[in-house]
């Protein structure tokens, strides 16, 4: 790749790092030493630049905080047994963040400063990358609207940062799900398919009434009917019913295309499932479980991985799955977990190395 864009480097004279327990981190409370800031003005990317991390001095009317033109994307980067460090398939968020920005009037972000420019973050704060099972450095890349003016309309400045946060389990212990019927998360022709913090801000208030009945996250259900299935809070589903795994399908642009789900896929075909990609009525889950025959449950995301699911609630039916005995989602996480520690080939090449 030709070099356009003249990554500056300013480091930091003294490391947080010491500071900090690696051990039990939770998700998304520190981050590193650096982070990578660039502008987008008059039709061009400028001043790319690393440097330590540190708050923004925005103005208040910033157009980003008023109507939401916020899109970003979370990737992970691991160290493997031999002590290399690896992205997991930055290329697939890469396009994913810039479909994101297509839909919301954004500017594309090149693949220099998107994927160049994290590779050279992350080597600079390669201490911070865990070395634990179930850890890693979790990269929040993300954009926003910078124009200082409240009129609505496309911004034409944006603002394009990399932040980096290592991280432990997002959900530790197996979940509890509430299939929501109330609030819809997307429709068709809407947003549903893309990396908007709109669809996060959009979640909090079911999600909140899904905690207070004891649940950890809502299953998201269509639009007209709440019977179609489409994801979980901050994750892509999959059932194995009889011998095989079922996830629905991206035809409706509702469901975001996670890059561990597509992971999945591939893993659970190689393991020797029938994958299926189609719509799935929340009673023919409901019947299937009344059979005996809805095996198992479980979610899939960057943040997440792979998060099994004790308990699924339909109206009042509830479905409750003694996760010890499972064998589909445990063997796909120790297979996805072996390509990222380096202990099982790498067969579809998705390491990406950074040092
Ligand atoms: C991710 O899995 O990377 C997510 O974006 C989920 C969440 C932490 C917002």
């Amino acid at each position: 790749m030709v070099a356009v864009y003249d990554i500056q480097v300013t480091k930091v004279e003294r490391s947080k790092l010491q500071d900090i327990p690696l051990e039990n981190i939770p998700f998304g409370k520190y981050f590193t030493d650096h982070m990578l800031e660039a502008d987008y003005e008059n039709g061009e990317w400028k001043n790319v630049e690393i440097k330590p991390y540190q708050p923004l001095l925005l103005d208040p009317s910033v157009a980003a905080l008023h109507y939401g033109q916020i899109i970003f994307e979370g990737i992970k980067a691991y160290r493997d047994v031999n002590n290399h460090l690896a992205l997991f398939r930055p290329m697939e968020n890469f396009k994913r963040f810039n479909m994101s920005a297509e839909r919301m009037e954004m500017p594309t972000v090149p693949e220099e400063i998107f994927i160049e420019g994290m590779r050279q973050l992350v080597e600079l704060d390669q201490n911070w990358v865990p070395a634990r099972e179930d850890h890693a450095l979790y990269i929040r890349p993300f954009m926003f609207a910078s124009d200082e003016l409240i009129g609505v309309r496309p911004s034409d400045k944006y603002k394009f940062l990399i932040i980096l946060s290592p991280a432990g389990p997002y959900y530790a212990t197996p979940m509890r799900i509430y299939v929501e019927e109330t609030y819809t998360r997307a429709a068709p022709g809407g947003i549903g398919y893309v990396k908007a913090a709109a669809n996060y801000g959009a979640s909090m208030h079911p999600t909140a009434e899904a905690r207070k009945k004891g649940y950890d996250q809502v299953l998201w259900t269509d639009a007209f009917e709440h019977k179609w299935v489409q994801e979980i809070g901050t994750m892509n589903v999959f059932f194995v019913i009889g011998n095989t795994a079922y996830t629905p399908g991206l035809e409706n642009n509702s469901i975001l295309a996670g890059v561990t789900r597509d992971s999945a896929i591939t893993i659970l075909q190689d393991l020797g499932l029938e994958v299926k990609e189609e719509p799935i009525n929340i009673e023919t889950v409901m019947e299937a479980h009344k059979r005996g025959e809805l095996r198992e449950v479980f979610g899939t995301g960057t943040a997440a991985t792979i998060s099994l699911i004790r308990e699924l609630k339909y109206k009042d039916y509830v479905m409750e799955f003694d996760v010890s005995t499972w064998s589909v989602a445990t063997r796909l996480k120790e297979r996805l977990n072996g390509i990222r520690s380096g202990k099982v080939e790498d067969k579809w090449g998705w390491m990406s190395k950074v040092v």
